[in-house]
């Protein structure tokens, strides 16, 4: 039905609150609220005020008692363990409830923090909802992120307790987590009083005694708890991002906003129906993981999928298309690196051909831009819709999407579709003027955001409002650049700050500067993003030594790739440095990143106006080439 989309998102922008409080009839409250928007403290805007609900009963009780407790809820799927389950929503909410109860007995009510810094099992998700139900805030740490980095969130968050795994279990290595755990709260000047442990049968581990439970034996001996209700604005979770700086922002979601536009987005997004079989194969410890493993389908009563393995390796390129077929999966939602990866491994598709993908009916991507070449190879395979939306950490679903449980509109390459319903983009120039359409401008989202996005940085309320809220009076800043077209299709083409998109996860390349600076040979450094055909965007470092230092650069190359791996984490993939001389600078002492990173990638590039000394650029070509970039001459 022609215009049908258009019809919404004028509606959702000139009636936000009716637009929005249908929308909330779908959630079950257990007190009404009394604003559906409470516009009284811009730019701080919250939605459904005064209202009561519980986000894990939403997401799992209410199921069971409207007849869909025998339905699957969850699907454990791990190749790397070989192993399988599945979980009813009546067995999923009582091990939820259960695993509440223990938490309880550590101490946790609502509102204190629980870290959770787990594997891809469904004890992670058992985990945040059971936080959920008890209305504690939980704040899940990516496995790949080193010791260093959980203790920075541990100190933010200060949780009551932490509950982790003995180990993940990577391709061919198995990630000990305890080691990683007991060494962040060593660093940690907050201390949890109880971390509850999951032990693996892969490498059990050793317990702190008086601090450390064993998840097992916890539970078989716990009393399920009951559902608490919380105020809609209320926090659900902490979800830790990179910006600029090695402080991460701790991004905050609530309750009822986040319960309503995620509900909302399961029909209206993805097109799918309660009772189907929905994947996003990405980790929990990820915003992904959070809105489309988790809460999503349950609040939506679809199975999700965990999926504990890789898209390659685990065991080969057809791995995707087996969980597709075995589960009879109707809509897969990844990031492009993951087809990336099954494309360089199987560039004919020749393994789609080996299962029955009858069921399997859309596949969305996000999480960095999707390149054409990736669309077409999986439209052509695949053989069916593949839809590209523009999301992130803070806003927790779509900005822009190609919206099909609306109307489908057309696909532009290289284009996440229009802005979503209850979001206002507009690409604008330094003076926050929208530029014509085509020309490229900072993307940014009017406010109020819908509900769902962020309502502040936990602890940091000026940061929220520095980092997203005062370059652009009214505006929410995404952080990222790029053009509208005459249609209205928005193009993301560039973040504006120093966050770089490597195999779809967001690293600060401030935060790997802090750690190379913290070598003692360095004097200083740079670090940009360098593209990679794989993983979008690799990091690659820049190191100048201090005067007199003669060690060998190779040596000192070694240590700092080694110092990024144990201070941020083998995540950041950050594989490669160059010594140079010195680093190419405007007159006011400004870092020219932009232009190092076009020489890297053999782009054109101009001799800034303001450098310094024109000369340097010849050495950085020189160092580039050297570690295999620049190669263009
Ligand atoms: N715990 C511990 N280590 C982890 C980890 C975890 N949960 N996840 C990744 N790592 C490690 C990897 O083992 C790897 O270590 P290495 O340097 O020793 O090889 C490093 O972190 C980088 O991981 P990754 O980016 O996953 O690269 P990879 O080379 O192992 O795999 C892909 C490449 C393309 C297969 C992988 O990046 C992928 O599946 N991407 C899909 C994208 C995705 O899920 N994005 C999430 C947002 S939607
Ligand atoms: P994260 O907060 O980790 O989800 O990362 C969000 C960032 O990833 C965005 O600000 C974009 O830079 C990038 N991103 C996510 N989805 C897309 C997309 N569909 N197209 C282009 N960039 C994207």
């Amino acid at each position: 039905m022609s215009g049908r989309f258009a019809e919404i998102h004028a509606r959702s922008l000139s009636q936000p609150e009716t637009f929005w409080a249908e929308a909330a009839e779908a959630v079950h409250w257990t007190k009404r609220w009394e604003r559906v928007l409470d516009d009284s403290n811009p730019p701080s805007y919250r939605w459904f005020t005064g209202g009561e609900l519980n986000t894990c009963y939403n997401a799992l009780d209410i199921h069971v008692e409207t007849g869909r407790g025998d339905q699957p809820a969850l699907i454990y799927d791990s190749p790397v363990t070989a192993s399988k389950r599945r979980y009813t929503y009546t067995e999923l909410r009582d091990e939820v409830a259960r695993f509440a109860g223990v938490l309880s007995g550590c101490g946790v009510g609502k509102g204190d923090r629980v870290i959770v810094y787990m594997p891809m099992v469904p004890e992670a998700i058992v985990a945040m909802l059971a936080c959920a139900r008890l209305g504690a805030v939980h704040s899940v740490v990516f496995g790949g992120f080193a010791a260093n980095e959980l203790a920075v969130r541990i100190d933010d968050a200060t949780p009551s307790a932490i509950v982790s795994a003995s180990c993940g279990i990577e391709p061919g290595r198995v990630v000990h987590y305890k080691p990683l755990l007991d060494g962040a709260i060593d660093l940690a000047a907050h201390k949890p009083s109880a971390c509850v442990i999951l032990q693996r049968d892969a490498a059990r581990c050793d317990l702190v005694e008086g601090r450390d439970v064993d998840w097992a034996q916890a539970m078989a001996s716990a009393e399920p708890h009951d559902c608490v209700p919380v105020a809609a604005t209320d926090p659900l979770y902490i979800l830790y991002t990179s910006g600029t700086t090695g402080q991460p922002k701790g991004v905050v979601r609530d309750n009822g906003g986040h319960a309503v536009a995620l509900k909302w987005t399961m029909k209206h997004i993805y097109d799918v129906e309660p009772g189907e079989v929905f994947w996003a194969a990405s980790d929990v410890g990820w915003v992904v993981g959070h809105s489309y493993i988790c809460y999503a389908p349950l609040l939506n009563g679809n199975t999700t999928i965990v999926y504990e393995g890789k898209p390659v390796g685990t065991p080969d390129a057809g791995a995707f298309w087996r969980v597709l077929s075995e589960y009879g999966v109707s809509v897969l939602f990844t990031a492009p690196t993951a087809f990336r990866a099954i494309r360089q491994q199987d560039p004919e598709g020749a393994l789609i051909g080996e299962y029955d993908l009858g069921r399997f009916r859309t596949l969305f991507l996000a999480g960095e831009r999707l390149d054409p070449d990736t669309l077409r190879w999986a439209e052509a395979r695949l053989g069916v819709p593949v839809i590209d939306h523009w999301w992130q950490t803070e806003t927790g679903w779509s900005i822009c999407a190609n919206c099909i449980g609306i109307e489908k509109l057309e696909v532009k390459e290289g284009s996440p579709a229009k802005a979503a319903p209850g979001m206002d983009v507009q690409a604008v120039d330094d003076t926050c003027t929208p530029v014509p359409p085509g020309d490229i401008g900072a993307l940014v989202v009017k406010l109020p955001l819908p509900p769902g996005c962020l309502p502040t940085l936990w602890n940091a309320e000026q940061r929220f409002r520095e980092a997203y809220m005062e370059e652009f009076p009214g505006f929410y800043k995404t952080g990222d650049a790029g053009f509208i077209d005459d249609d209205g299709y928005v193009f993301v083409m560039t973040r504006t700050d120093d966050v770089i998109n490597v195999a779809g996860h967001r690293l600060s390349t401030g935060a790997m500067e802090e750690v190379l600076a913290s070598h003692p040979d360095v004097a200083e450094c740079a670090v940009i993003g360098v593209a990679d055909a794989l993983k979008g965007q690799l990091p690659l470092g820049f190191v100048v030594l201090n005067a007199g230092v003669e060690r060998s650069r190779e040596d000192i190359c070694r240590e700092v790739v080694q110092l990024v791996r144990k201070q941020i984490g083998p995540v950041a993939a950050f594989k490669t440095a160059a010594v140079v001389q010195r680093l190419p600078k405007t007159r006011s002492g400004k870092i020219l990143r932009g232009t190092m990173q076009k020489i890297a990638d053999n782009e054109e590039w101009k001799v800034p106006a303001t450098i310094d000394d024109p000369a340097i650029l010849d050495e950085i070509g020189d160092a580039l080439r050297g570690v295999g970039y620049a190669q263009g001459g």
